[in-house]
């Protein structure tokens, strides 16, 4: 019977996770990593005061209002959160926490990756090579987009925007960014805000996608906004796959409006819309992201953070709500 620190955790955690866990609390872990669906996740974890998610966990408000009782607080192991209904749980008082800040390097490392997978058209070289296809060097072999000098405009300018953003800088390019609020001038560092999405479509050459999935940015890269992208633009999502309306895109990629795009998420993982598979003008990734062993302890850690300061009465260094807290 767990006791007053147990712990119920979804899937498999990267083993460091796991061995504090156990440590630290009286744990639950899914070791053979069963993706449960979320009704055999409500029935396990009765009687646990704390639920460790992934973003594989669809934490609807129906599913929170069958949660157990014994659940204060829910951690996910993800800085998104578009998987757990947080109005549902704070009706509940029961905390959500996430992991930002740890993969912040990480996510901005693939975007690069993704960035120029896409402009150098890496998975036409890699097949090239796999399928004995090359047999000589030659002065027009996968002539690709060039990155320096060029415009990359940033949707979403939080803390993986602006990494995004240094480490486009360090590969010459001028930056255009997008956001709700417009940064400081220390954090802007000569980036050109434009307060309006729309404006800012033009200017990019390339365009990376890195807000979060709200209701506001759904459905964001649909084909009247890609048609205001400049022709041959490359687009590079590694946010969250419900930003880009697919049908729109693979139109766009097919008749070269959008001359690549480099993709590390997609609507419906790990259903992605087949065509995405099999176009040589995709560098496509299974959402690996935050996937570094550094990255992913440091999350895991995070989340037990979390959860220890709960347990000592603390507010979680991650809380997204809590308002209640201090008043009963
Ligand atoms: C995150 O942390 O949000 C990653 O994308 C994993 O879901």
């Amino acid at each position: 019977m767990p006791c007053n620190r147990s712990v119920f955790i979804t899937r498999a955690m990267p083993p460091n996770v796991g061995a504090r866990a156990s440590a630290d609390f009286d744990v639950s872990l899914n070791e053979e990593d069963t993706l449960w669906p979320i009704d055999e996740v409500i029935r396990r974890a009765d009687g646990y005061r704390a639920l460790l998610v992934c973003s594989s966990d669809k934490l609807t408000p129906d599913a929170i209002a069958r949660l157990p009782e014994s659940i204060e607080i829910v951690s996910t192991f993800s800085v998104g959160y578009e998987h757990i209904n947080v109005e549902a749980a704070s009706e509940r008082k029961m905390l959500v926490t996430n992991t930002p800040d740890v993969l912040t390097d990480a996510t901005a490392d693939i975007t690069m990756l993704c960035l120029l997978g896409a402009a150098r058209r890496a998975t036409e070289g890699l097949l090239m090579l796999r399928e004995g296809r090359w047999n000589s060097w030659r002065t027009t072999l996968l002539l690709g987009t060039h990155v320096t000098g060029k415009r990359i405009g940033i949707l979403g300018m939080g803390r993986i925007g602006q990494a995004v953003a240094a480490r486009a800088r360090g590969f010459g390019m001028r930056v255009h960014y997008h956001n709700r609020t417009r940064l400081s001038p220390e954090l802007e560092q000569g980036a050109t805000y434009h307060a309006d999405a729309e404006s800012m479509l033009p200017h990019c050459d390339f365009l990376s996608l890195n807000a979060p999935s709200t209701p506001a940015t759904e459905g964001f890269l649909n084909a009247a906004r890609i048609r205001k992208l400049p022709r041959g633009a490359v687009v590079v999502n590694t946010a969250r796959g419900n930003l880009v309306d697919d049908d729109a895109l693979i139109a766009a990629l097919e008749n070269g409006h959008v001359a690549a795009a480099g993709l590390d998420v997609f609507a419906g993982e790990p259903n992605l819309n087949p065509a995405y598979q099999h176009m040589e003008n995709v560098f496509a990734l299974p959402h690996i992201g935050s996937a570094t062993d550094e990255t992913r302890d440091d999350m895991g850690y995070t989340c037990l953070d979390n959860i220890a300061a709960h347990f000592s009465g603390a507010v979680p260094p991650h809380a997204l709500n809590g308002d209640w807290l201090g008043q009963d």
